[in-house]
C-alpha cells in the first residue's frame, strides 16, 4: 500500500507529463467533434473493442457499440483523431425530456435533485487505443469536453463509472461522488455515480492546484490555456449556436443502424417518434422500407422500377440527348458496333468510358495490370477502393455502369502474339490504350489488325496534347511509317513512335526534360492530355463506323495542344524515312536517349511476395542490392550483410573507412543508416513490410541494424523507391534559382524528428556559407592524410569498373584542367608544394564557387553524439535525396565542415594545425549563425543542391557477394 504522502507523489508525477501530449508520429492530429461517418464508426469501434476487451460486454458482429442517446442531436462524440483514425473518444450527452440519461438507469432519484439546479450533462464512453494510453490524449479531450460544458452552459457534468475507476476521475478531473454505490442490473457490475458543478469547477481546481509547478497546474491547463473548443466548433459559436441540433446526416445514421438495429429495440413509443422524427429517412430505408439507400440497389432492381429495364427502353433514354449530333439510325450502328480497347490505363480507360457514353455498344478489353496508387493522376479507374484490383474489372464496372447492356469480351491477361487473332475477331475499329513503352506489343496488333482490315486509331497523350494518327487498311503501315527494322533498339523504336506520332512535337517547349528518360521507360503524363485524347480518338471511332468523312489517314497525323492553344495537322509522305524526319531524329536522340551513365546497373523489381509465403533469395538479394546503392564516404562501401530467410543483418565494416573525415565512425554509421533506408525502400516495391531494430547489440558492436520482413501482398509505395537507384552525388555547378520552400518544408516533414533539418537560400547567406566552406576545404587539402586518402580512392585508370568501389575520376566533374590538377597532385610532395606557393587553394575555390552556384544549402544536425543518431541522421539524409532527385533536383554531400568541426569538438585541437582550428572554429561560428543550429546540437552533415543536369559518369558498387557474411 501506499502511504498518502506517496500516492501524491505518484499522482503528482504522472500529472507532470499528463500535460505532455505524446503526438510525435500522429499525421494531422485534431479534436472534432464527430461528423462523419468514419469519425462516427471509428469511436464506436473504439468503444466496442476496449469494452469486449475490459469484459464490459461480449463482442458483436458489427464491431461497433454505441446507444440511442450516442445518436441523439444534441448529443457531442468528441474524438481525438488522427488524419483518418479515431484515437480516443468521449460521449458528452445533454439531459433531454424524452430520453432523460442513460444514467437514469441507476440514479434517477438522485439525477432529478440536480435537475433542479440545472442542466445536466452525462459523460460516457471515455476510450483511448490501448497503444496510445501514454499519450495523454484523454486529457486533452476533456479540456475540449469541460470548455464545451462551459459554453452551453451545463449545470452539472455526471459519470456512472465502476468503483475501481473511481480514483482515476476524482483525483484527476475532481469529480465527486455524490450517491451511494449500487449495482447496475444491465452490466451485471457495482456502479458510483460521480458529478462535476460546473459553478464550482473553477475554485476547486484553484485550490487543488494553485501550488503546483506551471506543469502540473491542471488548473491552468483546463480553464486558462489556449486551444481548447474541438476544431470543427466556430470560437466565435454562441451557446445558441452550440445547443443547436445536430442530428447525424441520413447516410450514417442508416450505416450505423442497419448494423445495430438493436439500439432501438428499447426505444419507448414516444422514443422512437422522436428518433423518427430525425431519422425518417433512414428508417425508412432499414429492412421493410424501400428507401434512398437500399442496399438492394441493384442495377437490374433500379432499371425494373424506371422500366428500363430492357436494351431498347434503356438505350433509347440513356444516349436521347446524343440525337441531334448522331442521327438514331447512326445510334443504333455505333450500338451494334465493336471497339476493341487494348490496355485501360491512362487513355485506355478514358477511351472506354467516352467510347460507352457515346453509344458504342460492344467492346473487347484486354489490360493485365492492377491499379495502383501512382496510376491516380491520371487513369480514369484509379480511386483509392481501387488499387490492388485488377483494372479490367475496375473498369468493367464503369462501362457496365454507363451501360449495363453492353457486350464485352474480356481478355484479362492482356494481349499477346498468340492471342491477337482471337482479341480483333468480329472487330470494327481498334482503339490503341497500350502503354506507351511497351512497343512490341503494339506493332504486333497494329500490324495484325492492318491485315485483317480493321483500321487502328492511336491517341497519345504527349505533354496537355493529344497526338493522333489512324491507320487505315490499304494505306501506310505501322512498320513503314515509323520506318523500324528489327535490329533497331528499343530506345530508339520508342524515339521513332514519339516522333512519329508528333513530328511537330507541340509539347516539347514546356517539357521539363529532366524527367523523361527513354532507357529508364520514365516520362510525366497528364491527365488533362487522356481526356483529350479520349475526346479525338471516340471521334476518329465514330467517323469510321458511322463513315463520315474526314478521316485523315497516315502518313497524315494531327496534334492538338490546349495548352499552346495550337492544332497542328501535317503529313508525312515517307514517314520517317525522309531525310528532314531523319535529321531529326539524329537531334532527338542526343537528347532523349544519352548514352547510358557509367556504373551499377539496376536490376529489375521483383514481383510482389505473397502473405504467409517465403521470401524468394532474389528478393532478397534485391534488397541488398538495393542497400549497396547508398551513398558512403569516398565510396568506401564500409558495410557486410547477413541474408537469413525474412531479415537482412547489417554490420558496419569499421575497418574499411579509415578516412579521416570519418570520425568515431560518424561517416560509416551515416553510410548505414543510408543503407538500411533503402533496403526499406526496396522491400517495399516487393511488397514487404519492414521492421527495423537499430543497434541490437549496443553501440560499438558491428551488427549496427536487423531488417525483418514481413509479406503484406501489395507493394508499398515510398516516391524514394523511383529515385534510389538514381540518386548519385552530383558535382556539376547547379542553377541559382532558389529551392522553393515549399520543397524544403516538404524535406522536413520527412524528417519526422530523427534528426534536425535546416536550409538556407537567402544568397547573402549563402556567399557567407560559401566562405565557410572554402575555410574547411583549406583545412583538407592542406593535410596529408585527407590528401593521400582521397588519391588513393580516385580510380584514373581508364577502367574504373572492376575495382567497384572508390570514385571514377570523371565522376568528380573537374573538367580536363581539374583532372590533370589532379593526375599531377597525385604525391603529397607536389600537393605540399602547391599549397606553400597558395596554388593549392584553386581546390577549395572551386569548392567555393559550387557553393555560390546552388539552388540552396542544408544541414542535417543530431542532438549527441551517439552511434545510434548517425544511423538515424543517416536514413534522414539518404530520405532526402532520394527526394530531391523525385523533384529534380541534384546534391552533393559538403563533409568537411561539419565531420572535421565534431572531432575537433569529440577529440580536441591535438589532432589539428593550429592555423586549422582556427579556420574550422570561423567555419563552424558561420555555419550555425546562418543556418539557426542552437548550441546544444552537432551539425553533421552539409550539403548544397539545385536544378541541375544528369550525371553522366556514376560510381560502380562492389559485388554482392564480396560483402556478404
Ligand atoms: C558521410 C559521407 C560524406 C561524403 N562527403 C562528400 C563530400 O564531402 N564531397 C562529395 O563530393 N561527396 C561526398 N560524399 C558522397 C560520396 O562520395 C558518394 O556517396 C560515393 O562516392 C558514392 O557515389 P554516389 O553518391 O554517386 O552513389 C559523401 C558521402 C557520405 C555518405
Amino acid at each position: 500500500m501506499l502511504s498518502g504522502k506517496d500516492r501524491r507523489r505518484t499522482i503528482r508525477i504522472k500529472r507532470s507529463s499528463l500535460l505532455e501530449c505524446k503526438l510525435g508520429d500522429l499525421d494531422r492530429p485534431a479534436i472534432k467533434i464527430a461528423e462523419t461517418l468514419e469519425e462516427y464508426t471509428g469511436a464506436f469501434s473504439l468503444v466496442h473493442d476496449e469494452y469486449v476487451r475490459s469484459g464490459y460486454t461480449s463482442p458483436h458482429p458489427s464491431r461497433l457499440l454505441f446507444n440511442a442517446w450516442s445518436m441523439l442531436p444534441q448529443t457531442a462524440v468528441f474524438v481525438f483523431k488522427s488524419f483518418h483514425e479515431v484515437l480516443s473518444s468521449v460521449t458528452y450527452i445533454p439531459d433531454t425530456a424524452d430520453f432523460g440519461l442513460p444514467i437514469d438507469a441507476v440514479f434517477k432519484d438522485k439525477i432529478d435533485e440536480l435537475r433542479k439546479s440545472g442542466p445536466v450533462v452525462e459523460v460516457g464512453a471515455l476510450v483511448t487505443q490501448r497503444r496510445r494510453r501514454w499519450s495523454n490524449m484523454m486529457v486533452f479531450l476533456a479540456k475540449a469536453l469541460l470548455k464545451y460544458a462551459q459554453v452551453t452552459g451545463a449545470a452539472n457534468l455526471v459519470v456512472m463509472v465502476n468503483p475501481k475507476h473511481v480514483r482515476f476521475y476524482t483525483s484527476l478531473f475532481m469529480f465527486k461522488p455524490f450517491a451511494e454505490e449500487r449495482f447496475y442490473e444491465k452490466v451485471g457490475a457495482p456502479a458510483v455515480a460521480l458529478r462535476i458543478c460546473m459553478k464550482d469547477i473553477e475554485s476547486e481546481l484553484k485550490a487543488a492546484y494553485a501550488e503546483e509547478a506551471f506543469e502540473t497546474d491542471l488548473h491552468h491547463f483546463f480553464l486558462k490555456a489556449a486551444g481548447t473548443l474541438p476544431e470543427n466548433i466556430p470560437s466565435q459559436a454562441s451557446p445558441d449556436d452550440l445547443k443547436k441540433k445536430r442530428p447525424i446526416d441520413p447516410y450514417s445514421a442508416y450505416y450505423l443502424l442497419r448494423r445495430r438495429p438493436d439500439v432501438l429495440d428499447s426505444l419507448t413509443e414516444k422514443q422512437r417518434a422522436v428518433f423518427e422524427n430525425y431519422y425518417h429517412q433512414a428508417l425508412f430505408s432499414l429492412p421493410g422500407g424501400v428507401g434512398a439507400f437500399d442496399p438492394e440497389r441493384t442495377t437490374g432492381n433500379i432499371l425494373e422500377k424506371l422500366k428500363l429495364d430492357r436494351f431498347d427502353a434503356y438505350t433509347d433514354t440513356a444516349f436521347c440527348r446524343n440525337l441531334g449530333l448522331l442521327t438514331y439510325d447512326e445510334q443504333r450502328k455505333l450500338l451494334d458496333s465493336r471497339v476493341a480497347v487494348a490496355g485501360l490505363g491512362g487513355v485506355g480507360g478514358e477511351h472506354l468510358v467516352t467510347l460507352a457514353r457515346t453509344g458504342f455498344g460492344k467492346f473487347t478489353i484486354a489490360e493485365f495490370d492492377e491499379f495502383s496508387p501512382v496510376n491516380v493522376n491520371r487513369q480514369y479507374g484509379a480511386t483509392v477502393s481501387a488499387f490492388g484490383r485488377a483494372k479490367l474489372d475496375v473498369m468493367l464496372e464503369y462501362a457496365m455502369g454507363v451501360n449495363p447492356f453492353l457486350d464485352i469480351r474480356k481478355f484479362p491477361s492482356g494481349i499477346s502474339e498468340e492471342n491477337l487473332d482471337d482479341f480483333l475477331d468480329g472487330v470494327d475499329v481498334v482503339v490503341d490504350g497500350i502503354d506507351f513503352f511497351a512497343f512490341d506489343i503494339r506493332c504486333a496488333l497494329f500490324m495484325r489488325a492492318y491485315k485483317k482490315g480493321i483500321p487502328v486509331i492511336t491517341a497519345g497523350p504527349m505533354g496537355y496534347s493529344c497526338a493522333l494518327l489512324v491507320f487505315m487498311p490499304g494505306g501506310m503501315d505501322f512498320i513503314k511509317y515509323f520506318d523500324i527494322r528489327d535490329d533497331m533498339d528499343m530506345q530508339e523504336k520508342l524515339l521513332r513512335f514519339a516522333l512519329g506520332l508528333a513530328p511537330r512535337a507541340l509539347h516539347v517547349r514546356y517539357l521539363d526534360r529532366r524527367f523523361v528518360d527513354m532507357r529508364e521507360r520514365r516520362g510525366p503524363s497528364l491527365d488533362i492530355a487522356c481526356r483529350v485524347c479520349a475526346g479525338m480518338a471516340t471521334t476518329e471511332a465514330v467517323r469510321l463506323v458511322l463513315g463520315k468523312k474526314g478521316v485523315r489517314a497516315v502518313p497524315e497525323y494531327t496534334q492538338f495542344d490546349p495548352f499552346t492553344g495550337k492544332y497542328h495537322r501535317g503529313k508525312l509522305k515517307k514517314g520517317l524515312a525522309s531525310f528532314p524526319q531523319k535529321l531529326k531524329l539524329r537531334l532527338a536522340r542526343a537528347v532523349f536517349t544519352p548514352p547510358p551513365p557509367e556504373g551499377a546497373a539496376v536490376p529489375a523489381t521483383p514481383a510482389v511476395c505473397k502473405p504467409l509465403q517465403p521470401v524468394p533469395r532474389s528478393v532478397m538479394e534485391y534488397i541488398v542490392r538495393a542497400g549497396v546503392q547508398a551513398p558512403s564516404g569516398d565510396n568506401s562501401q564500409p558495410w557486410r550483410f547477413r541474408i537469413g530467410d525474412r531479415r537482412i543483418e547489417l554490420f558496419a565494416d569499421r575497418e574499411r573507412d579509415t578516412s579521416f573525415f570519418n570520425v568515431a565512425q560518424a561517416a560509416t554509421l551515416i553510410s548505414c543508416g543510408a543503407v538500411l533506408e533503402n533496403m526499406r525502400y526496396a522491400a517495399g516495391a516487393a511488397g514487404l513490410e519492414t521492421e527495423l531494430t537499430l543497434l541490437p547489440d549496443g553501440e560499438g558492436a558491428d551488427r549496427v541494424g536487423v531488417a525483418e520482413f514481413e509479406p503484406v501482398g501489395m507493394p508499398l509505395y515510398e516516391l524514394a523507391e523511383s529515385s534510389m537507384w538514381r540518386r548519385c552525388t552530383t558535382r556539376l555547378m547547379f542553377k541559382k534559382k532558389p529551392v522553393p520552400q515549399a520543397v524544403w518544408q516538404r524535406l522536413d516533414r520527412m524528417v519526422a524528428g530523427e534528426a534536425m533539418l535546416s536550409w538556407v537560400t537567402d544568397r547573402g547567406l549563402m556567399k557567407g556559407l560559401a566562405a565557410a566552406v572554402y575555410k574547411a576545404d583549406r583545412a583538407r587539402v592542406e593535410r596529408r592524410d585527407l590528401h593521400e586518402y582521397l588519391m588513393e580512392h580516385i580510380r584514373f585508370g581508364p577502367h574504373e569498373g572492376p575495382h567497384g568501389d572508390g570514385l571514377p575520376l570523371k565522376n568528380l566533374q573537374a573538367g580536363v584542367a581539374g583532372e590533370l590538377f589532379m593526375k599531377f597532385t597525385q604525391p603529397w610532395r607536389v600537393m605540399r608544394l602547391l599549397n606553400i606557393l597558395g596554388a593549392g587553394r584553386m581546390v577549395p575555390l572551386h569548392g567555393r564557387q559550387s557553393v555560390i552556384a546552388s539552388g540552396g544549402l542544408g544541414m542535417i544536425s543530431i542532438a549527441a553524439a551517439t552511434e545510434e543518431q548517425y544511423l538515424r541522421a543517416g536514413a534522414v539524409f539518404n530520405r532526402l535525396w532520394c527526394a530531391l532527385e523525385y523533384m529534380g533536383y541534384g546534391l552533393q554531400p559538403l563533409a568537411a565542415l561539419p565531420l572535421l568541426n565534431l572531432r575537433l569538438r569529440l577529440e580536441g585541437e591535438s589532432r589539428f594545425d593550429p592555423q586549422h582550428v582556427v579556420l574550422l572554429r570561423e567555419a563552424d561560428r558561420t555555419a550555425r549563425a546562418a543556418f539557426g543550429i542552437p548550441e546544444g546540437a552537432l551539425p553533421l552533415m552539409m550539403f548544397r543542391t539545385g536544378e541541375s543536369r544528369r550525371v553522366r559518369y556514376r560510381t560502380f558498387r562492389r559485388d554482392v557477394a564480396s560483402m556478404l557474411v
